[in-house]
């Protein structure tokens, strides 16, 4: 089993997906042998993100031979979603056992291939499958998404207490969103009111890593995340 870095926050809708997605890409163009795991299972919305079409999600279920999933080949990364093994059942709502049995599943019964590092997005929060990776995989260190708003940091922080206490190491957070640029004049806008200093992540030790700017087709990059695919 690869190193996992599972990209991590509190909240919903924080960009952790587009992270997720942007940061394999960057460690890809490393050189490295990068998978993605969507272990989402409340929202698996990688295969969309990537343009993945259901006939290949439903090719890489194969039922048979020792692994039960085929990681899909898309821009040269290996990808596994719940949503492969979900199908037409997407948002099905899971929770406790059954949910870290799929995880299990998607991470160990999926044929990646040989992998130098796995990319794991997770659903916001700390509960099941958080802790369910975390048991599970050998190594596993986590990046944090954030927003500027003070929620986000108060969520994330929890999630930084349950990381902690489960001893992953935490690689630094990415502030999502952190301004708008003026596309005419350059200037930055924010569009959050920022937390106080005193109540972020950044305060409670995480590095930040990268900020990334709020965009109007909505891409984070492979460039945004070269800070953090510098620490892998
Ligand atoms: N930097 C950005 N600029 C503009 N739009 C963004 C940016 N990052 C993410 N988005 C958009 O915000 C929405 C939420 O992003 P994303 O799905 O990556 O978040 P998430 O944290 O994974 O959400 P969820 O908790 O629902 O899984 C998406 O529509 C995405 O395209
Ligand atoms: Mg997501």
């Amino acid at each position: 089993m690869p190193p996992v870095l599972a990209v991590a926050s509190g909240k919903g809708g924080v960009g952790k997906t587009s992270v997720a997605i942007a940061l394999a890409r960057a460690l890809r163009d490393r050189g490295l042998r990068t998978g993605l795991l969507d272990a989402d299972l409340h929202g698996p919305d990688v295969p969309r993100m990537l343009g993945i079409r259901r006939d290949a999600a439903a090719r890489s279920v194969t039922l048979t031979g020792p692994s039960e999933l085929e990681a899909v080949e898309v821009e040269g990364l290996r990808v596994a979603s719940v949503g492969f093994l979900l199908g037409g059942a997407q948002g099905l709502t899971m929770a406790g056992q059954f949910a870290e049995l799929m995880l299990g599943r998607l991470l160990k019964q999926t044929a990646w291939g040989e992998l130098d590092v796995l990319v794991a997005d997770l659903p916001p929060g700390t509960g099941e499958i958080q802790q369910g990776l975390v048991q599970l995989a050998d190594r596993v260190s986590a990046v944090l998404v954030v927003t500027p708003a003070e929620v986000s940091h108060l969520d994330t922080g929890r999630a930084v207490a349950v990381l902690r206490q489960a001893k992953v190491p935490i690689l630094g957070g990415v502030e999502n969103m952190a301004y708008f640029a003026c596309p005419h004049c350059g200037e930055h806008t924010a569009l959050h009111t920022p937390a106080p200093p005193d109540r972020t992540v950044w305060a409670l030790g995480v590095s930040k890593l990268a900020a990334v700017p709020f965009r109007t087709d909505a891409t984070v990059t492979a460039a945004d995340l070269a800070p953090v695919a510098d620490l892998v």
